[in-house]
């Protein structure tokens, strides 16, 4: 294959240059250029950039022209990947799933081909390990895998071919670090590699449907490595996420074209691979013997479903000047606001005081619900007395003092209560009409309420 010409572009400014220089020489920017392939005006170049548009001229149509396509779904095999999908594999889609390394997206994604319905054809392309360690892994997973066609390869073009070959309904790249296009000369890994190497891999899945997962590795900061332009040129973007040493794994939508996010699917690393946990509400919690200070549970929802989990605290007497606040699993900013709020309108002063907040399990809680349980569990640690071990919180906090409702209090006081439950301070506008089992749900609507409460 004749190499196609290359051009450095200048990822501020978009302007474009024969050479690669450390600046631009249009908008003077300082190591933005990088590789691309030059668009050459040619039918063949021209495809590259087809898109959905096909071979005949596009023309204008009323939206309701268009008749949506039947997408069709295809049940992988795995309950709780099929959810954070959005209920299966749509064919000609692409998924990217980044995650840790170790976390288990080779397992996972190995395990739902062997497992695919209807013994869909599927491509399992390894670039990272040998067809030898591959086969280790299915061995230990104890199923049977003749169904399951193997392909160590790095380059696209050849994955590209051996894919029109094999014609597969899904196919697996694992890694989409390890590929690499013959048109470009960089470095396998690259940017400007990962790039091409996705554009040329999901126009293969768009023309031929099909359904493409691409895994991807996360850098120390915790984003996909590689551009964030991998993430919009993808229908649906995983992550796997979970405590390194723990042994429950989650799988969580950040986007989907084909479902909702935020979606949340919970497995459980076994020595025979992933295990699906279907219901996860409890998972997190740990059995205290007794009520310890610092510790509350809180009802958050992941996606359609409720989750407990134990928010932790540590209040401690401060060596420095500026004492510590310290988060992990929450959201690092909203615990400085929170103690604001505990200081102006409830008049707990901590100024001299660490604070570290954690959330057991290493679970990730980014909504708002997680306010109260956050300034209770503080509160609780700070005066060291614990709270009732058969209590559930949630509820948002304002900066005006206000507790304020959070969404699906229904489903989350019914979720603590079928877990045996029997007490649960939530914002006034989140009581339900009719009682919720026999909970006892005591309504707050400003913070000095919490005070007196906890008093
Ligand atoms: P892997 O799926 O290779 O992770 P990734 O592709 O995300 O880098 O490995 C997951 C880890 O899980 C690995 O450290 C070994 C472990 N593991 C088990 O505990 N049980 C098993 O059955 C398998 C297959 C792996
Ligand atoms: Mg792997």
């Amino acid at each position: 294959m004749a190499r196609a010409k290359v051009q450095y572009q200048c990822s501020e400014c978009g302007a474009q240059a024969p050479k690669w220089a450390g600046q631009c020489g249009e908008c003077g920017a300082w190591n933005t250029l990088s590789e691309v392939v030059a668009v050459v005006a040619t039918a063949a170049g021209k495809d590259r950039f087809a898109g959905y548009a096909g071979d005949a001229a596009a023309k204008v149509q009323t939206l309701s022209e268009v008749q949506p396509g039947s997408e069709t779904r295809v049940p992988t095999g795995i309950g709780e990947l099929d959810r954070v999908l959005g209920g299966g594999l749509v064919s000609g889609s692409v998924v990217l799933i980044g995650g840790d390394p170790g976390i288990g997206k080779s397992t996972l994604l190995l395990q739902a081909l062997i497992r695919l319905d209807g013994g869909m054809k599927a491509l399992y392309v390894t670039g990272e390990e040998s067809p030898q360690q591959v086969s280790l892994r299915a061995r230990r997973l104890g199923v049977p895998t003749e169904g399951l066609r193997l392909l160590a390869e790095t380059s696209v073009e050849r994955i590209l071919e051996q894919a029109r070959r094999e014609q597969p309904r899904v196919m697996v790249i694992d890694s989409i670090q390890t590929a690499w296009t013959e048109l470009l000369q960089s470095a396998p890994g690259s940017v400007a590699q990962v790039r091409e190497s996705a554009a040329q891999l999901v126009r293969h899945a768009k023309q031929t449907g099909t359904a493409l997962f691409l895994v991807g590795h996360v850098t120390k900061e915790g984003t996909l490595a590689g551009p964030r332009v991998l993430e919009h040129m993808v229908d649906t973007v995983l992550y796997f996420e979970g405590d390194a040493g723990g042994r429950y794994r989650m799988v969580r939508a950040i986007k989907n074209r084909f479902g909702a996010v935020n979606e949340l699917g919970v497995f459980a690393m076994t020595g025979e691979g992933l295990r699906e946990v279907r219901n996860p509400s409890s998972i997190f919690l740990s059995r205290h013997q007794d009520a310890v200070a610092g510790s509350v549970i809180m009802v958050t929802m992941e996606g359609t479903r409720p989750l407990l989990v134990e928010v932790q605290a540590l209040v401690d007497d401060s060596q420095l000047a500026n004492p510590r606040r310290v988060t992990v699993g929450l959201e690092h900013n909203r615990l400085a606001m929170l103690l604001a709020v505990q200081h102006r309108h409830g008049g707990v002063f901590m100024n001299d005081q660490d604070v570290f907040v954690n959330v057991v399990g290493g679970v990730r809680v980014s909504e708002t619900a997680a306010d109260l349980p956050v300034l209770l569990a503080v509160l609780s640690s700070f005066r060291d007395r614990s709270l009732p071990s058969d209590l559930v919180v949630f509820g948002e906090v304002g900066l005006a003092g206000e507790i304020r409702p959070v969404p699906n209090g229904l489903e989350r006081l019914r979720e603590a209560a079928k877990l045996g439950f029997r007490r649960a301070l939530v914002p006034a506008a989140n009581v339900p009409r009719e009682g919720v089992g026999d909970l006892d749900i005591r309504a707050l609507s400003r913070y000095p309420e919490v005070l007196d409460w906890f008093a």
